[in-house]
């Protein structure tokens, strides 16, 4: 009996797991590394403004992400309701991404230009003024602190070392942009970008 052989044999048993695991991550893993469909960003995508990215720095402090998923499957429900699917090539200056996997709230992945700058402030401020039946909390905090630029030149530098592609004049010009904004415009130019790039593409 082989199979007695390898269960009563501990060593060899770990062997076997091994290169089992080992084959499967050849075939199912490394591939992903080396398609330009996961790794390059789709055309257009630019790295995140300074501001935009304190934006989803702010998004993840507040735990946005808990409620709200960035990924559309490619089902005709969703695609339907959000836009097109999600593509790997969309999330590649995404550090770390965001897509979820709780849905209380809508999916946001294209969110961007789907409302006006003034719903979005309106409805953080206060969801049920303009979504009557909304459970979503209130944020109005984000409307009187100031965005830390202390630490944005920092940030853009971690990025680029990761290998986004900051020229060394954004990274410089990186605090200036955001001194003195509110968190408010950072978390809204950050909103309105979202999934923008290929939301055309149809
Ligand atoms: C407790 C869960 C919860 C959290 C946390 C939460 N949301 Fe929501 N969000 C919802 C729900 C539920 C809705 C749907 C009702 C509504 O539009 O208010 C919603 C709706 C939205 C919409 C409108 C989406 C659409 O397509 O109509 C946006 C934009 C949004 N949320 C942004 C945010 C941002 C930004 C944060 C973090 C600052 C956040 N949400 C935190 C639950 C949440």
């Amino acid at each position: 009996m082989n199979h007695e052989i390898v269960e009563k044999n501990l060593g060899l048993m770990i062997i076997l797991i091994i290169l089992t695991i080992s084959g499967g991550f050849l075939v199912e893993i490394v591939p992903l590394f080396f398609l330009k469909e996961t790794n390059e960003p789709v055309e257009g995508l630019k790295p995140y403004t300074a501001l935009q990215l304190e934006g989803r720095d702010i998004y993840i402090r507040e735990g946005c992400h808990v409620c709200h998923t960035q990924q559309i499957r490619p089902f005709r429900a969703e695609t339907e309701r959000y836009g097109h699917y999600s593509v790997a090539g969309e999330f590649v200056y995404d550090r770390p991404f965001l897509w979820g996997s709780k849905r209380t709230g809508p999916d946001l992945a294209r969110v961007g230009g789907r409302y006006s700058d003034a719903w979005q402030r309106q409805h953080l401020f206060d969801p049920r003024s303009v979504v009557p039946e909304s459970n979503m909390p209130a944020f109005p905090w984000l409307f009187e602190n100031k965005v830390d630029h202390t630490q944005t030149a920092a940030k853009m530098e971690t990025l680029q070392t990761l290998g986004v592609p900051y020229s060394d004049e954004e990274i410089a010009n990186g605090p200036a942009e955001v001194e003195g904004k509110f968190e408010i415009e950072a978390l809204v130019a950050y909103l309105q970008h979202l999934g923008t790039v290929i939301s055309d593409k149809r």
